[in-house]
């Protein structure tokens, strides 16, 4: 197995995207990694840990050596309101109160668009799984930008793309009642570049279920760049899907991938907590 020029043991799993880091859990929590590990999170945008068993106050201290710990997503606080560092994904109502909209993680996507800066990683833990489906998949909006033909990077320079809650509602209900469209019209949504020149240079596509339409184009050709963008960004060479043991932690680069879970039953009791490391520049 490769190590680091710090002697961190890592294996890639896929030429683009993924890699497993050999570590014991006493040594990341120790911080002596955080940078190593921030790097190779931006170079292949999933790390995972196989098996790490974190607890829920281990994890925090975990994700706080990559970065700032985020209490809050889209503007809102997690968990029935209070702020809490661990939020618990189920797709169980009884289990998190936000279940209903988590039907959206099945959907590729990337979190806060409608923020002014997205979080900039998420980390995940596996308490309990299914018995069948629930593996997570992330694709590298990095890798997808940099193979597009050069014509086609022409062509969506410079595109805005306005991304909204009103989407993810209507990805759940495509037949809103009046009401409810009225109350997700009037929440969060945001103009974005379609596509994200980072801070370092790099350049990635910004595309997936909170995408509504694009500026300026008539509904058709605005659905037909973001279906196809999506479908092209999410090619199994751009890839990563990982099929989960319990305890295993996995930690993805918010701002350079697209995730989604696999179809799982809501009633299986499949629960991963998850905490995030908070942004630190915006799409544009
Ligand atoms: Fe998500």
């Amino acid at each position: 197995m490769p190590v680091t020029d710090k002697g961190l043991a890592y294996e890639d799993l896929s030429p683009v995207i993924g890699t497993r880091i050999d570590s014991d859990r006493e040594t990341l929590l120790s911080g002596k990694y955080g940078k190593e590990l921030r790097a190779l999170l931006q170079q292949r945008g999933v790390l995972i840990f196989p098996q790490v068993d974190f607890s829920d106050d281990e994890q925090v201290v975990f994700t706080g050596t990559l970065g700032t710990l985020a209490y809050d997503y889209n503007g809102f606080a997690m968990d029935g309101g209070k702020q809490q560092a661990i939020f618990k994904v189920s797709l169980d109502e009884a289990v998190s109160p936000t279940a209903r909209s988590l039907k959206n993680s099945l959907l590729w996507h990337l979190d806060g668009t409608t923020h002014e800066i997205p979080i900039l990683a998420s980390v995940l833990s596996a308490k309990q799984l299914a018995p069948e489906g629930g593996d997570t998949e992330w694709a590298s909006t990095y890798a997808a930008y940099d193979a597009l033909p050069e014509k086609e990077k022409r062509a969506i320079e410079g595109l805005r793309v306005v991304h909204s809650n009103l989407q993810l509602q209507r990805n759940i209900n495509p037949e809103l009642s009046y009401e409810q469209f009225q109350r997700a019209r009037n929440s969060p949504s945001r103009s974005q570049p379609l596509v994200w020149t980072h801070r370092d240079g790099r350049k990635s596509l910004v595309v997936g279920a909170t995408a509504g339409y694009v500026e300026g184009l008539s509904h058709d050709d605005s659905l037909d760049l973001l279906v196809r963008l999506r479908d092209w960004a999410t090619q199994p060479q751009f890839v990563h899907r990982h099929h989960w043991q319990v305890g295993d932690l996995a930690v993805w680069d918010n701002t350079g991938t697209l995730h989604r879970a696999l179809a799982y039953d809501p009633a299986s009791g499949r629960l991963m907590h998850r905490s995030m490391v908070a942004g630190e520049e915006s799409i544009g």
